[in-house]
């Protein structure tokens, strides 16, 4: 799995800026929010312009040094960032936000991953809001983009993208694990589904 703030920060994020703030609108004013597996920051700085308080967890200390330089330079009073395992949380305490977003993450866990992940997000939050690939992905451009993507993000997670692909992305993998979609909407031309869940 590619780990690094530089590739991430240089070469993907500024490609997804506008898929992004397609979030915003599913965050009302003055809530918190925690993004689960934050890699450089990019969504968490994103949501930062609308939330009260934005925390950013991710397993890499790469990717938390990398959001962390990116904060001190922007000078956001309203976001945090923490080392922390999705799968085990156990250092917020039960609905401590009102919302857990998980931007382009899920895809690249193994699927034994799913449940941890997904019950530490429903137990630490009022409300769930995920975006991922879409399955299928469409035959136009993004979808082949998405495909070439994930072929060159290396061998271990291109098998997870085909695992979460055959598992039949987010409207399988959620309701098997316990969240059930309220809203889904499709975005960056059918590449991309936004869901969101109440997180009981
Ligand atoms: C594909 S990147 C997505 C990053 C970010 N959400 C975004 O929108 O760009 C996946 C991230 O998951 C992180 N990650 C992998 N395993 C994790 C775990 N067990 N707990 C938390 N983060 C994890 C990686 O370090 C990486 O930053």
């Amino acid at each position: 799995m590619v780990e690094s703030g530089i590739f991430y920060g240089t070469l993907v994020d500024p490609l997804l800026t506008s898929m992004r703030q397609r979030i915003l609108p599913k965050i009302k004013k003055g809530e918190t929010v925690i993004d689960v597996a934050c890699g450089t920051g990019a969504q968490v700085f994103i949501l930062a312009g609308r939330a009260a308080q934005v925390t950013g967890v991710d397993l890499s200390q790469s990717m938390i040094d990398y959001a962390s330089k990116k904060l001190q330079k922007n000078g956001l009073k309203n976001v945090t960032f923490f080392t922390a395992d999705a799968t085990r949380l156990e250092q917020f305490v039960d609905k401590s936000f009102d919302v857990a977003t998980m931007t382009l993450a899920l895809h690249q866990f193994e699927p034994g991953l799913y449940e941890p992940i997904l019950s530490e997000m429903k137990r630490i939050a009022n409300r769930v809001v995920i975006i991922d690939y879409a399955v299928p992905l469409p035959k136009n451009y993004t979808g082949v983009a998405s495909h070439a993507i994930e072929f060159f993000a290396g061998i271990e997670h291109n098998r997870n993208f085909k695992l979460y692909c055959k598992a039949g992305g987010l409207n399988s993998i959620l309701p098997e694990h316990g969240i059930k979609i309220q809203k889904s909407v499709f975005i960056a031309k059918g590449a991309f589904q936004l869901v969101i869940a109440a997180s009981n």
